[in-house]
């Protein structure tokens, strides 16, 4: 074949390339080379054709010869960098795409690709100048704006690199991953509310973006919009249901929205797609648990641990169903393989110690405790536990800090919590309630004091004029107002709140939050003095064993016992006329019966100064 009809095939080869007809036009190349294996543009070309097809051993050859033929001509060098960053070869990469600006420093191109390279190289001050030498040279290109946002946000820049991707959406409006790269930048700051809007914007640019969709689903899901987070992954199951990420966050809404069994059949579902994501098996081993599968959640945090040996959260959920089993040894090796890895994971400090407890070894158990403060001498949970586990005769109220760290903590997942323990403190202050007040009329004015998320508000409602909640913990009373069922919700400590004067109530119920008192004097005369004249106050307790002669104990697990006899006598001695006092099963927990007192006292004496509406 002549030169001419070389020219003439290559020249069809291009067009055949660029109206995406790639075999024929890969078949015409491999015809020029064939006959002229040194042809130049034939082998950047063909190579650029294997690249695009994502096969990069004959792109790399192909183009390193196009090199060897023109190494003056840099777009070859440039595009020779981009393969063989492909290929994972970064050093050779960063070589290549620096010899290919110094052969021509005014490519935009070949600065990003370098900054490419180098950013995939870790190397991010570096990859920043590349980038900030291709905007200047050239300010409209979206892609060096949004990488350079990629580089930013890796050094941990957030604020530039949020710039950064908005500079590439104005540029670009529909340019996806600058979009996606925002909304996990903004993510970073952990702004739910900037991050919504970050979305809904994107979403109206790119509304088929089914990644934006699965974003906003996250974003719902991490603010505890669960309804509105799984109504966003049925929008977006309509459009694929082959996305693994999609049934994963689904099932993270299914399963705070304590719909577990179906939460299990979308983890299923996402691992039937892709199986290799570690996060996904634990999420599943956390379902199944909280189904009651044990056995079957144990497999998935070991999977997930296949996967991924140092996946701390995985090995914390692995040793918490092996304590659950009684396989307290190998509970103790998963907790402690988690602290090696994270030695500032206070829950699992938490756990451990709780194992030896179970293991009868409280000297192990304090052990723990002391490492957890040695790593972090202001938690609150880590003093409390430990006072705990060496100072049962302690009789003083838990830490306010304690009381916050816990319950905000536990807030969110509270009531699933206490259905799981089989938590019956609404419904024995309804029968007794029923018992001691009858003829339901809601024309009391009450006080659900520690009144938590709330659940005892639907009975207390039925008796109330007026509802008053009060609670340390803003995140149990945030759980509370989701109720409605309160006129009136306060975030204080349930001390002060009686001593700022508030009195005149006709009923105060007070469940299970008096086992975080020990001594119960000044809490008995705080409540009498609020009680309007005989006004009632129900409580419960934990109770200790009959046999036992103390007035009350603070267990290793935080809370205090108290005996009947102590708790007859602080009501007295209040001033309050005991009106009954049962013994009753509160919960069930580690599969044993929780003994307690179910408790009513009545305003014996004649009212005092404070008679009237509850004022505060
Ligand atoms: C186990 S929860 C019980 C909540 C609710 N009464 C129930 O029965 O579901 C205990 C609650 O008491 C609150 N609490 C404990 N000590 C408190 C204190 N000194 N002042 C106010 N709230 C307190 C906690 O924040 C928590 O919400």
């Amino acid at each position: 074949m002549a030169d001419g009809d070389l020219s003439n095939s290559v020249g069809r080869a291009i067009g055949l390339h660029r109206a995406g007809r790639l075999n024929e036009a890969a078949d015409v190349y491999r015809q020029v080379l064939a006959l002229q294996p040194d042809h130049v543009d034939a082998n950047y070309l063909f190579g650029m054709l294997c690249f695009q097809q994502r096969e990069l051993e004959p792109a790399l050859s192909h183009v390193a010869e196009s090199v060897r033929l023109a190494p003056a001509n840099a777009t070859f060098v440039t595009d020779l960098g981009r393969i063989q960053k492909a290929r994972g070869d970064l050093i050779e990469a960063i070589a290549t795409l620096e010899r290919a600006v110094d052969l021509d420093p005014q490519s935009a191109a070949a600065w990003v690709a370098l900054g490419d390279a180098r950013n995939a190289r870790d190397s991010r001050d570096a990859a920043v100048d590349a980038y900030r030498k291709a905007i200047d040279l050239a300010p409209d290109l979206a892609m060096a704006h949004n990488n350079l946002g990629v580089a930013l946000k890796a050094l941990r820049q957030f604020e530039p690199a949020i710039e950064a991707f908005q500079r590439a959406i104005a540029l670009r409006s529909e340019y996806v991953d600058a979009w996606l790269n925002l909304v996990n930048t903004i993510e970073n700051l952990e702004d739910h509310a900037v991050a919504m809007s970050a979305l809904n914007q994107a979403v109206e640019m790119a509304p088929d973006s089914l990644d934006i969709r699965i974003r906003i689903a996250y974003q719902l899901f991490h603010a505890e919009r669960f309804e509105e987070s799984l109504a966003q992954c049925e929008m977006a199951l309509a459009q694929s249901q082959q996305n693994a990420e999609l049934f994963h966050v689904r099932g993270l809404s299914l399963q705070s929205l304590g719909r577990v069994g179906d939460a299990v059949e979308s983890y299923l579902a996402a691992l039937a797609i892709d199986d290799g994501d570690p996060h996904i098996h634990s999420n599943l081993g956390t379902a199944l648990r909280n189904a009651g599968d044990v056995p079957a959640a144990i497999a998935s945090f070991q999977k997930a641990l296949q996967i991924n040996p140092e996946f701390e959260k995985a090995l914390f959920n692995l040793g918490v169903a092996q304590q659950e089993i009684g396989s307290f040894t190998e509970a103790v090796s998963s907790l402690e393989a988690a602290l090696a890895i994270d030695p500032e994971y206070g829950e699992a400090y938490r756990r451990l110690a709780v194992v030896y407890y179970a293991m009868d070894d409280g000297a192990g158990a304090v052990a723990v405790l002391r490492r957890w403060l040695e790593r972090d001498p202001d938690s609150a949970v880590a003093r409390h536990l430990l006072r705990a586990h060496t100072e049962p005769d302690s009789e003083q109220r838990a830490e306010d800090d304690y009381i916050r760290q816990e319950f905000d903590a536990f807030a969110e997942s509270f009531n699933r919590t206490l259905e799981r323990l089989e938590y019956r403190g609404p419904e024995l202050v309804a029968q007794l309630l029923a018992a001691e007040l009858p003829g339901e009329a809601a024309d009391l004015v009450v006080l659900d004091a520690g009144c938590g998320t709330g659940l005892c508000a639907a009975v207390l409602r039925g008796y109330a004029r007026r509802l008053v909640g009060v609670d340390l913990s803003a995140g149990m009373v945030k759980q509370a107002q989701q109720r409605n069922l309160y006129d009136e919700l306060v975030v204080a400590e349930l001390l002060d709140f009686m001593g700022r004067s508030a009195t005149g109530f006709d009923l105060i119920l007070c469940t299970d939050t008096l086992v975080y008192f020990g001594s119960l004097t000044q809490v008995m005369q705080s409540f009498a003095a609020a009680l309007q004249p005989s006004g009632c106050l129900a409580f419960t307790l934990e109770e200790l064993q009959p046999g036992d002669a103390e007035p009350l104990r603070l267990n290793a697990h935080g809370r205090y016992s108290h005996s009947a006899a102590y708790v007859a006598a602080e009501v007295e001695a209040a001033g309050l006329e005991l009106v009954t006092m049962q013994h009753q099963t509160l919960r069930i927990e580690l599969n044993k019966p929780v003994r307690g007192l179910l408790v009513l006292a009545r305003q014996a004496e004649s009212p005092g100064p404070g008679d009237g509406e509850p004022s505060r």
